[in-house]
């Protein structure tokens, strides 16, 4: 079908259709998640913990979601990819953060970046949108900052704390993003921030009482993911089912009862007469 836009991104949020998003990490996660029909593909900087293995998003570099981008957006033909700007890769001049920004879809073609951030980012959203790069917000629980917040843990919970996400999102809102990740916050606080916002809201641990919805492409199949924190549903046990299936060819491999015959080539009679003698 056709290519998904930010304006019809946009018209789902006028329309009161959710949203969905998904991250995928490379071709085969990509093509899945398209033909299941998401709107929106996230080459989050997630991938660091369920694809690369580290602890939490801060190791991940440039280079590393460029690469990722490139094996999505290979796969991805109708869903609009956004990728992560990765810890401290627009936290430098806003000239070096439009670059980065830049190379994630010049090299790595996705359609738009997402960045962590509120009012502080106000000017380096508007300078991406002035260069024709779309830009996603994620406020609320923001993993690259996760030694400054103390843990993974809910974001917003008091009438203060909730005031200022509303300010950020305001302030992101009119520096010119299309679109805010809102991640683990109150329903409540959701509610309120999506119904005063004009762009769409895309909730993460936030509720139901925004604009669409994102998970991790690992924790929604059960892929190895090694944590499931209360806002995720496992909607399949992929890992149990790939681990039955490499467990079936060792054991079958031990047994020499693979290869069978289907599985093997021959050689001619002549070759074989000449071979054996
Ligand atoms: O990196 C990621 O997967 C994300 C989503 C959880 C929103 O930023
Ligand atoms: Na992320």
């Amino acid at each position: 079908g056709k290519q998904i836009t930010t304006s019809d991104i946009r018209k789902k949020k006028e329309a009161s259709i959710p949203i969905t998003m998904m991250t995928a990490y490379d071709f085969p996660s990509a093509k899945l998640v398209e033909e299941a029909g998401v709107d929106m593909i996230l080459v989050g900087d997630s991938l660091g913990m369920v694809v690369l293995g580290y602890d939490s998003t801060i190791p991940v570099t440039m280079d590393d979601m460029i690469h990722h981008t490139k094996a999505v957006t290979r796969a991805a033909k109708r869903a609009f990819v956004v990728t992560d700007l990765p810890f401290l890769s627009y936290h430098g001049t806003v000239e070096e953060a439009v670059k980065n920004a830049g190379r994630l879809m010049q090299e790595g073609f996705a359609k738009a970046v997402k960045m962590e951030g509120g009012r502080e980012l106000a000017q380096l959203v508007t300078r991406c949108v002035q260069a024709g790069i779309p830009v996603v917000g994620h406020i609320g629980l923001t993993p690259q900052s996760v030694h400054q917040l103390g843990g993974y843990k809910v974001q917003g919970r008091d009438l203060a704390q909730a005031q200022r996400l509303l300010e950020d999102a305001i302030a992101l809102q009119e520096a010119g993003a299309f679109a805010i990740v809102l991640e683990c916050v109150p329903e409540e606080v959701t509610g309120m921030i999506s119904q005063k916002l004009d762009i769409p809201i895309i909730g993460i641990g936030a509720g139901v009482t925004c604009d669409g919805q994102v998970l991790v492409f690992h924790d929604v199949v059960g892929y190895a993911s090694q944590i499931t924190p209360k806002f995720v549903k496992r909607y399949a046990e992929i890992g149990d089912t790939i681990r039955e299936a490499v467990a079936g060819y060792v054991k079958e491999v031990e047994e020499r009862r693979f290869p069978a015959p289907e599985h093997v080539f021959h050689a001619s009679e002549d070759t074989i007469k000449q071979l054996y003698g």
